[in-house]
C-alpha cells in the first residue's frame, strides 16, 4: 500500500502539464508551449564543449559528495562577485539541480510538525517540499503587487517556526522583492531564530534596472540564519543538466552533505566541471539572453493587457507573467462553462492549443501563469491564438 507521505503528495502540476503538451505534440498537434519554466535557448556553446573535454578526459567517476573543489571555489567567486557575500568551499553543496537543494535544505532544518512559512502565490514544489520532509507548511498571502507583506509574515511566526522560503525574482509572479522588505524579513528571521530558504535561481533574469537582493549579504546576524539556494538551469539554459547548489551557515552545509551522501551522492561530474565554465566564462551570454527576455515581455504584456478583461502587473523578475483572467470565470463556450483557471487552460489548450499553467497551480487563483521564452515568433502567434480563443467566450 502506498506510504502516507507518497499519499500526501500532490503531483507537480507544471511537470504534469508538460506530459500532456509532449503527448499532444507527439500525435501531431502544433502545441504552443508558454507553460515550462525553462529558458528559450540552448546551452552556450562553450558550456557544451566543456562537457564533453571533460568526458573525453574520463571525468566520470564518483566524487566528493558537496562537489569538485574548482566547482565549489567559483561558486564561492560568484557570491562575492555578484552578490557580495563570502563563503568558503566547506560551506557549499552541489546538488542534482537547485530543486534537490531545496529539498536537502528543508530537510537540514526542519523537524516533524515545525512550521515553514511559503508566501503565496508561490512555486507548485515549495508546500510539497516541506511536506516530504515531515513539516507543515504554513501559506501567507503576498501584497496585490505581490511584494511580500511582513506583517502578514510576523503574523504567521509561532513558537514552532524553522523557516520561510522566499523567491526573489519569484515564480510564479516574477516580482522582484525590494531590499526594504527583505531587511525587515531579514530582522524577523534573527528575532525569531528561523531561516530564511533563499531561492536565488532567477536572479540573473531581471528588468527595468532593477537589482537582485541577496539577504545573506544584509549582515552577518542574516548570514547566519540564511540558506543560500542557486544554480544553472536558468542563468545558463541548463535546465537538463542538473545543477543546483546550497550555501550555508558551517553547520548546516555539514548536514546538507550528509543528507545528500545517502540520497544521490554527488552531481553529475562531468556537469560540474560545465558548470565552473559556466560561473567563469558566461557573463556575456547570460546578458544577451535578458536583454532578449525583456524585449518578449514587454511584447507579451503589451498583447495582454490588450486583451479584453485581462489586467496584469508588470513586473521586473524571472520570465514570467501571472495576469487575471478571471473575467472570463462563469462564461460559455457552447454548453462548455469555463469556471476557474484549470478550466480556463483546458480550453485554451484545447482550443487554440496554446499551453499556459492555470494560477490554481500557484494559490493564484484568478490568474494563469505565461512564460515568455519561447520566440518571439511563437509568443506573438501564442497571444493570436489565444485571443482569438478568449473571444469565443460568452
Ligand atoms: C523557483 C524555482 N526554484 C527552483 C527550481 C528548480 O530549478 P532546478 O532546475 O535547478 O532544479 C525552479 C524550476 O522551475 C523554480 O522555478
Amino acid at each position: 500500500m502506498l506510504s502516507s507521505i507518497a499519499k500526501n503528495i500532490t503531483p507537480s502540476a507544471t511537470c504534469e502539464l508538460e506530459g500532456v503538451v509532449a503527448d499532444l505534440r507527439a500525435a501531431g498537434v502544433d502545441v504552443i508551449g508558454m507553460n515550462a519554466g525553462e529558458p528559450g535557448f540552448d546551452t552556450p556553446e562553450n558550456i557544451r564543449e566543456l562537457c564533453k573535454r571533460a568526458l573525453d578526459e574520463g571525468k566520470t567517476r564518483y566524487v566528493n559528495v558537496p562537489g569538485i573543489a574548482a566547482l565549489r571555489e567559483a561558486v564561492c567567486e560568484k557570491l562575492e562577485r555578484d552578490n557580495g557575500v563570502i563563503y568558503e568551499p566547506s560551506q557549499i553543496c552541489v546538488s542534482t539541480g537547485a530543486k534537490q537543494a531545496l529539498n536537502n535544505a528543508v530537510m537540514a532544518v526542519v523537524n516533524r510538525g515545525d512550521e515553514v512559512i511559503i508566501p503565496m502565490p508561490g512555486w507548485v514544489s515549495y508546500v510539497e517540499i516541506v511536506k516530504l520532509a515531515g513539516g507543515v507548511p504554513v501559506c501567507v498571502d503576498t501584497k496585490e503587487d505581490f511584494q511580500l507583506d511582513i506583517s502578514a509574515v510576523e503574523k504567521a511566526v509561532t513558537p514552532k517556526t524553522a523557516a520561510i522560503i522566499i523567491n526573489t525574482p519569484n515564480n510564479p509572479t516574477g516580482a522582484v522583492y525590494t531590499r526594504e522588505s527583505l531587511e525587515k524579513l531579514a530582522g524577523l528571521a534573527v528575532e525569531h531564530d528561523f531561516y530564511i530558504i533563499s531561492d536565488e535561481v532567477y536572479e540573473k533574469l531581471i528588468y527595468n534596472g532593477k537589482v537582485h537582493e541577496c539577504v545573506a549579504s544584509f549582515s552577518e546576524e542574516a548570514y547566519n540564519h540564511t540558506i543560500l539556494i542557486n544554480g544553472m538551469s536558468k542563468a545558463f539554459a541548463m535546465t537538463g543538466w542538473r545543477c543546483g547548489y546550497t550555501a550555508a551557515p558551517a553547520e548546516i552545509a555539514a548536514g546538507i552533505s550528509a543528507i545528500q551522501g545517502h540520497t544521490t551522492s554527488n552531481g553529475t561530474t562531468f556537469v560540474q566541471w560545465a558548470s565552473v565554465e559556466a560561473l567563469r566564462h558566461n557573463e556575456e551570454s547570460v546578458k544577451e539572453m535578458v536583454a532578449e527576455y525583456a524585449r518578449r515581455k514587454d511584447y507579451a504584456y503589451g498583447r495582454l493587457t490588450s486583451m479584453e478583461g485581462i489586467t496584469c502587473a508588470n513586473v521586473d523578475g524571472a520570465f514570467y507573467l501571472l495576469p487575471d483572467v478571471s473575467h472570463y470565470f462563469g462564461k460559455k463556450y457552447g454548453e462548455r462553462e469555463i469556471r476557474d483557471s484549470f478550466d480556463l487552460c483546458s480550453y485554451i489548450l484545447e482550443e487554440a492549443h496554446v499551453a499556459i499553467v492555470p494560477g490554481g497551480a500557484f494559490r493564484a487563483p484568478g490568474c494563469v501563469r505565461i512564460a515568455y521564452t519561447n520566440s518571439m515568433e511563437k509568443i506573438a502567434e501564442g497571444m493570436d491564438r489565444m485571443e482569438r480563443a478568449l473571444s469565443k467566450l460568452g
